[in-house]
């Protein structure tokens, strides 16, 4: 499956509709308030030649640099709280749960099999179930790390010694783009991951596949050598 765009304005998830529904009230908050700006001033320079009186300065600093401002900006930081709300970091109780551990420089995540399936480990892979919220804990074990997938949520950062919580909840099925939102050393920007979201029965399968014990090569296979190199020498070797 080819990866789909990371951006956060093409949303695939709850948390990302919300905040791409922000960006764009933000947005256009901004361009009002830039455009009424942008017309007081060439009022002023072209249209105003003569000055204004004190009394309506006054009465323009009160309207438009005092009272306009602040009904704006109130309006703005109410509907952000309400669109955004912190409850928004925690899935509904009995939601599958996924330990992600910012390891220099991979993700360790770890199906916890919370939900009834076999608890396994695996590295910079996430599958996930469309229209099914997971609840994600998020720590490390070295430095801060920040969880990204920017289609599906916000960024939350993974702090050592503390345990951040993140859901994410994919409205739509595809390979998303993962990254490391928080400098962490000299392979940061190689910090990255996928977030395949697919069906049920799909997801389910994977995980049995992932659950099962690896196959043990037969002896005198390239796989067999690539295996006892593998052992001998370890994995970043
Ligand atoms: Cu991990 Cu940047």
């Amino acid at each position: 499956m080819p990866i789909e765009s990371s951006s956060a304005l093409e949303p695939a998830g709850e948390s990302a509709e919300r905040i791409a529904t922000l960006f764009w009230w933000m947005t256009g908050g901004t361009v009002v308030i830039w455009g009424a700006v942008t017309a007081l001033v060439v009022y002023a320079v072209w249209f105003n030649r003569t000055g204004f009186s004190p009394e309506s300065v006054r009465r323009l600093i009160l309207i438009g640099g005092v009272a306009l401002p602040l009904l704006f900006l109130s309006v703005l930081l109410v509907f952000g709280l309400r669109q955004v709300p912190l409850e928004l970091a925690r899935a509904p109780e009995g939601s599958p749960v996924i330990d992600v551990a910012g390891e220099q420089w991979w993700w360790r995540v770890r199906y916890a099999g919370s939900d009834g399936g076999t608890a396994f480990e695996l590295a910079n892979e996430l599958h996930l179930t469309v229209g099914e919220p997971v609840q994600l804990n998020l720590t490390s074990p070295d430095v801060i790390h920040s969880f990204w997938v920017p289609s599906l949520a916000g960024k939350v950062d993974m702090i050592p010694g503390r345990t951040t919580h993140l859901q994410l909840n994919p409205t739509r099925a595809g390979v998303f783009h993962g990254v490391c939102a928080e400098y962490c050393g000299a392979s940061h920007a190689l910090m990255a991951f996928r977030v395949v979201v697919e069906g049920r029965g799909e997801t389910r399968a994977w995980r049995e596949a992932e659950a099962r014990d690896a196959a043990t090569p037969e002896p005198g296979t390239p796989a067999a050598r690539g295996a006892d190199l593998f052992l001998s020498t370890g994995c970043g070797a």
